[in-house]
């Protein structure tokens, strides 16, 4: 039997998953290994969010609020190995080997490095400006072969690619290049910011966490910004349809559609309808989030055992690269 392709992917512990993390990458990875069609690695990025503004205690909790979240949405640790990037060996050691071939001028065009710069100006670390090459070497530590991510990822993964070729270039034909995947909305922008990206670093009125209560959500989503500038097409609005799009019901969605273009749209009404879909689509999500807090343990042995298999190949891997660049 042909080997399964290998796919890899993660995201930051930084707080709450919102509707941006899950229809840009999460649903697609469940939907991706409730296929079997792929070698699942799943990874929490805790070095990556050292980067960031957060305390030792903060971060600490969300890697287990991220945890917890990803198993409440349907990663089964079954299918997929899922394992918080600090508890393997060999991320950073592999990312200072691809240091050692990056292009300084590569890192300096990073679209997010430029957001985030500007975003915590009084923190530009040299984390941030290296966290391209730690991510190149998280997909590559495992071989990662597919990569879903939301489109904001995509530089990274090119990143990645470029990274292949510089170090076979030096060091012989090892590493293959990996492709990104993205979801049908690779980019949902925020709700009161509608042209940038929802985030979680924009405060929490920007986002709709999937762990929201329904009242939050409608509160949320009421507030959301639709008014247009200059007589321009409301991007607020085009966003709140492109969701209703992926949780509403076609019918309902398509008498939008068309009310928007004759002018007869209420807004109200559709946001009313927008957070009855929301919070319905994510009930089973906030019962199985409830249940997993009520055991803490369980998830910890998910972690450890994730950790373990995913240190295997890592291993494996880190032997060869130190052979190949000449560290024994
Ligand atoms: P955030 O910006 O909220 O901190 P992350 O950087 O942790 O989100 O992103 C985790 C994953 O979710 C990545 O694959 C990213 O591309 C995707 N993602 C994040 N925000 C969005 C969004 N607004 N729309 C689509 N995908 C997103
Ligand atoms: N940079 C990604 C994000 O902010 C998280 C991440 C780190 C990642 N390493 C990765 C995603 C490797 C995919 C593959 O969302």
């Amino acid at each position: 039997m042909a080997k399964k392709p290998i796919l890899f992917s993660g995201l930051q512990p930084t707080g709450d998953l919102h509707i941006g993390n899950y229809l840009g990458a999460v649903k697609n990875w469940v939907q991706l290994q409730n296929s079997g069609k792929y070698q699942m690695f799943i990874f929490i990025a805790d070095l990556h969010a050292l980067t960031g503004n957060q305390s030792g205690d903060d971060l600490r909790k969300n890697i287990m609020g991220v945890a917890t979240e990803l198993l409440a949405a349907g990663i089964d640790p079954k299918k997929t190995t899922l394992f918080v990037q600090s508890h393997v060996s060999g991320h950073a050691d592999l990312a200072w080997v691809f240091n050692c071939v990056t292009p300084m001028s590569e890192l300096e065009r990073m679209t997010q490095y430029k957001d985030k710069s500007a975003r915590q100006a009084k923190n530009v670390n040299v984390g941030l400006f290296d966290y391209p090459v730690l991510q190149v070497a998280d997909i590559l530590l495992y071989h990662g072969e597919v990569v879903p991510v939301g489109e904001d990822q995509v530089q990274h993964v090119e990143l990645t690619r470029d990274c292949v070729r510089w170090f076979n270039k030096k060091y012989g034909e090892y590493f293959s290049a990996p492709k990104p995947l993205l979801t049908e909305i690779p980019r949902v922008m925020s709700l009161v910011e509608p042209t940038s990206k929802m985030s979680k670093s924009h405060g929490e009125k920007a986002y709709i966490a999937l762990a929201d209560e329904p009242l939050v959500i409608e509160k949320k989503v009421m507030k959301a910004v639709t008014a247009s500038e200059g007589g321009a097409k409301s991007p607020g609005a085009q966003n709140l349809l492109e969701l209703f799009r992926h949780f509403g019901n076609v019918k309902q969605y398509q008498e939008y559609v068309k009310a928007e273009k004759d002018g007869s749209i209420r807004y109200g009404d559709l946001k009313k309808d927008l957070s009855k879909a929301i919070a319905e689509e994510f009930k089973d999500f906030r019962l199985k989030r409830k249940e997993y807090l009520g055991s803490h343990g369980v998830v910890a042995d998910i972690l450890i055992d994730g950790a373990h298999r995913a240190q295997k190949v890592a291993d494996k891997t880190m032997k060869e690269v130190r052979r190949r660049v000449g560290l024994r």
